[in-house]
């Protein structure tokens, strides 16, 4: 996989982020019997930024709240509490008509293009119908541009009269992005966007996606469990964990310094291609399953699972503390100067990733 990734980012020199995420909190209700009810708080005071043209992962186990966090960013799920502004403007105080404006901002790819396609509806009415909602171009007008979306993702102009059943499950994909772009967007969410795709669908995607970011000034936030593919996307990576987050930082640096023992487990999972190093590498595993979200457990929410678990973090919730190299953890590990975690086993690890 080629990376295309550049360093010298206008976000880092910028005074304000694109996306500036403050506290954000997301509650569901759980009906448990037929009387009680019990909150269930997916996404738990989370904070973060993307910059201009920056590609900021989110991973995280399933549950941890990663498409929680990009529904409420973008409002399909409205939050319970915190902030989110797009370019200095808070989506959060947005009325509906102001949040359909401000929609072309911010698009979504999912997962499964063929559930998010209208079967019934051409690649061609497709692409037309956000230039006809949000610029009110009819479709016999919209036709260059849906040519010229096409050829941008890498499919043909005969491409146009098609159904989605027609396509291979990354040109429907493709077709969901080109989608995503018609409507020059400034932030793409991207959940699980090549997850269902195999490996080198997945690489052309990808590739596809780091054009686009280039050409259309994109920024990205890229859930994703695979913590392979993220590396190769992102610039930054957050980590979540039952609705918050235990670390974040520039991906060089978490991949090869892992602080929070959390991310250490994830990454610790993902396979190493050299059988050898494969097999020599100690790895630290998870056990247990995800404490339940509507009774998390006191203190750090990581100590039932963590292998360094000390009384304290079984009493009192770690603040965030800066990482050298970039970023920050949420650990009593870290804030109290105990022994850092990162092994020869993670070194092994990240220089094969
Ligand atoms: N509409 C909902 N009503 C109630 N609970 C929900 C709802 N949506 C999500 N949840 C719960 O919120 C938590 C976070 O879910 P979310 O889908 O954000 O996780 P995720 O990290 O995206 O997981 P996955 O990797 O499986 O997609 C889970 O405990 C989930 O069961
Ligand atoms: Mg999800």
């Amino acid at each position: 996989m080629t990376e295309h990734k550049t360093e010298d980012l206008a976000s880092q020199n910028s005074p304000r982020p694109l996306v500036d995420v403050r506290d954000l909190k997301v509650e569901f209700t759980l009906r448990k019997g037929l009387l009680s009810r019990v909150p269930l708080r997916a996404v738990d005071g989370i904070s973060f930024q993307i910059g201009d043209g920056e590609t900021v992962g989110l991973v995280g186990e399933s549950g941890s709240g990663k498409s929680t966090t990009g529904r409420a960013i973008l409002r399909l799920i409205e939050p319970t509490s915190g902030s989110v502004s797009l370019d200095g403007h808070s989506v959060t105080d947005m009325s509906r008509s102001e949040l359909r404006k401000a929609r072309r901002q911010m698009q979504m790819v999912f997962q499964d293009p063929y559930s998010s396609l209208d079967p019934s509806m051409t690649v061609g009415d497709t692409l037309a119908e956000p230039l006809k909602i949000h610029d009110g171009i009819s479709r016999r007008a919209a036709q260059g541009r849906v040519i010229e979306l096409l050829e941008q993702v890498g499919l043909a102009r005969h491409h146009v009269d098609r159904y989605p059943y027609e396509f291979s499950g990354g040109q429907r994909q493709r077709i969901a992005i080109a989608r995503a772009i018609a409507v020059n967007p400034k932030l793409i969410i991207c959940d699980e966007a090549v997850s269902a795709l195999d490996v080198s669908t997945q690489n052309q995607v990808i590739t596809l996606l780091e054009r686009l970011r280039e050409e259309y000034k994109l920024s990205y936030l890229f859930i994703s469990h695979d913590l392979g593919v993220v590396r190769h996307i992102s610039h930054r990576v957050v980590v979540l964990y039952l609705g918050r987050i235990v670390e974040e930082g520039p991906v060089e640096r978490v991949y090869s310094q892992a602080a929070h023992p959390y991310t250490e487990a994830l990454l610790s999972a993902v396979p190493i291609p050299d059988p050898e190093l494969q097999r020599s590498r100690s790895r630290i595993l998870l056990h247990g399953d995800m404490p339940d979200p509507s009774s998390p457990p006191p203190g750090c929410v990581f100590h039932t699972r963590c292998p360094y678990a000390m009384e304290i973090c079984r009493q009192v919730v770690p603040e965030s503390t800066p990482v050298d190299g970039g970023g920050s953890v949420a650990c009593h590990l870290q804030s109290s100067g105990t022994q850092p975690l990162q092994g020869a086993s993670l070194a092994h690890l990240t220089a094969t990733l």
